[in-house]
């Protein structure tokens, strides 16, 4: 290489090859099984997402793939090299999950600290962090302490701190948790940008709404294995010809659940968020037998939205539970 943490390295196999190539990994707590053979790839300027509900391993995927935890088993490529090679490490840009800040140093400071780690020196130093805190709309905030940012802008300063280096792939671990909003909507079309910069990205998030908005592909992970993977409509075509019911109710939602699930015709049912989800081959022909299922239950019901299958209704249909219970 010639400038540290410059220019990118080539992809080794041409034109076309994926800057993330991961296969079977796997990770074992103790007992249990976190990561259990997970495997995709990213190709330039693609968005991945990694969508599945807490605990499904995404974290610890993701932790494989930036070489921040050693696989059981399995293997990792980045432009077509192993992610042994020292030098492939510093191609990979991690945001995580917990904010990696010092609060009471400024946000110009904290990026300082952090491009020296990745041998960024001088003028070069100056240019990053520069560059850094425009991509994620900060710059006539550089000089305040973090401690003095909102949630938002520390998010979008630890993302800042995820691109000082040039990476070709950029990880990013549910990068809007806790922020309001319009920090989020500013994150999500800054990711896209990166995207459309030709960057490769990982997006993990329990978001369904995210997944769809953000990402180009989507691998839908569960119980630390990648269980569908294809863009929303490869994902939701799989499904066959489903409609999604949703019965917004306040009550009992379990029991409502339950109740719903007993209804012929009814294929899936599960509660999330101030309503029960339903999936049915067709929506309308079930409805009266639903509203029956809402009365004897005894929730009141807010409103009765018949909408097309989404991601959502994918998860629920692949394991019959709602994403965020
Ligand atoms: N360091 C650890 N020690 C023990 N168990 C862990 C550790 N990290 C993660 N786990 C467990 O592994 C599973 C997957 O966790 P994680 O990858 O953090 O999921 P996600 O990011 O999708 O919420 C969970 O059951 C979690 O409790
Ligand atoms: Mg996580």
């Amino acid at each position: 290489m010639s400038e540290p943490g410059n220019a990118p390295l080539q992809a080794q196999e041409g034109e076309g090859a994926p800057v993330l190539s991961c296969v079977g990994l796997a990770k074992r707590f103790g007992q249990r099984s976190a990561v259990d053979g997970v495997g995709f790839e990213v190709s330039p300027g693609e968005i991945y997402g990694l969508l599945g509900p807490n605990g499904a391993g995404k974290t610890t995927t993701i932790k494989m793939i930036c070489g921040l935890l050693d696989a059981d088993a399995g293997s990792v490529r980045i432009c077509g090299r192993p992610l042994a090679e020292l030098s492939v490490r510093s191609l990979v840009g991690y945001v995580p999950q917990d904010i990696a800040l010092y609060p009471d140093l400024s946000a110009r400071e904290n990026l300082a600290f952090l491009g020296r780690l990745y041998g960024l020196r001088g003028r070069l130093l100056d240019e990053r962090i520069a560059e850094a805190l425009e991509l994620t709309e900060l710059s006539d905030r550089g000089k305040d302490r973090v401690d003095a940012y909102s949630g938002g802008m520390r998010r979008r300063l630890n993302i800042a701190a995820g691109l000082l280096h040039h990476p070709v792939l950029l990880v990013l671990d549910e990068p809007t948790v806790g922020v309001d909003p319009q920090s989020r909507h500013a994150i999500l079309e800054r990711v896209r940008s990166f995207g459309a910069s030709g960057m490769a990205v990982v997006y993990t998030t329990h978001y369904m709404e995210e997944a769809d908005r953000v990402c180009d592909r989507v691998g839908i992970i569960d119980h630390g294995r990648l269980i569908a993977e294809g863009t929303k409509r490869e994902l939701v075509e799989a499904l066959g010809e489903k409609d999604r019911i949703d019965l917004v109710a306040t009550g009992d939602l379990r029991a409502l659940a339950a109740a719903s699930r007993a209804v012929p015709g009814v294929e899936r049912a599960a509660e999330a968020d101030g309503r029960v989800h339903v999936v049915a081959g067709d929506g309308r022909s079930v409805l009266p037998a639903l509203v029956e299922a809402v009365e004897s239950s005894g929730v009141t019901l807010n409103s009765v939205e018949v909408a097309e299958a989404d991601l959502e209704s994918v998860f629920l249909h692949l394991t019959g539970t709602a994403l965020r219970e």
